[in-house]
C-alpha cells in the first residue's frame, strides 16, 4: 500500500529515526491546496517519546511550504491515542461517519488549517 502510494507524485512519506533506526513513519498526499494524512505509526517501544508529534508537525510545516491550506484526516473514534495526538497538533473535529468501522464504531474527520 505504501509502495503504491509513493508511486504517485502527490504522495510523500516522512520517517522518524532514533539510534540509526526507523521508529515511525507518516504518509500523506497533497493536491493543490489540500492534503490528507493517510497513515502514521510509531513502533510500540518508541511511543510516548514525541516521535508522533514530530512527524505530524513536520507534515504541517511541509504542507505549509507547499501552499497547502488545509490538512484532513480520518481516525477511528476509539483510537484515543491518535485523537489525542492530532488534537495536540492543532487538529479539530470536523465531522463523523457513523458506524463507519462497524456497529457503534464511528470515524472521526479532523482538520487542521496550516495558517494557524
Ligand atoms: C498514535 C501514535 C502514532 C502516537 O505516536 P507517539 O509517538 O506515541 O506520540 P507522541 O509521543 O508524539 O505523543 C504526542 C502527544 O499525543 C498524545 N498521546 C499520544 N499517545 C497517547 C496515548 N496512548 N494516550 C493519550 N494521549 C496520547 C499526548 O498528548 C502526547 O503528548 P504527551 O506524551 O506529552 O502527553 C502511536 O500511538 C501509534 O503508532 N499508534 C498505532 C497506529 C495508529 O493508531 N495510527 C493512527 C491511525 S489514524
Amino acid at each position: 500500500m505504501i509502495a503504491e502510494a509513493l508511486d504517485r507524485p502527490e504522495s510523500s512519506m516522512l520517517c522518524a529515526c532514533a539510534d540509526d533506526r526507523i521508529v515511525g513513519y507518516a504518509l500523506y498526499r497533497h493536491v493543490l491546496d489540500e492534503a490528507e494524512l493517510l497513515r502514521i505509526a510509531v513502533s510500540e517501544e518508541a511511543r510516548r517519546s514525541g516521535h508522533g508529534a514530530l512527524l505530524v508537525g513536520a507534515i504541517i510545516d511541509e504542507c505549509r511550504s507547499r501552499g497547502v491550506a488545509t490538512i484532513h484526516l480520518e481516525v477511528n473514534g476509539a483510537n484515543h491515542a491518535a485523537i489525542a495526538l492530532y488534537a495536540r497538533c492543532g487538529f479539530a473535529e470536523a465531522g463523523r461517519r457513523k458506524n463507519y468501522y462497524g456497529a457503534g464504531e464511528h470515524a472521526l474527520l479532523m482538520v487542521r488549517d496550516t495558517a494557524l
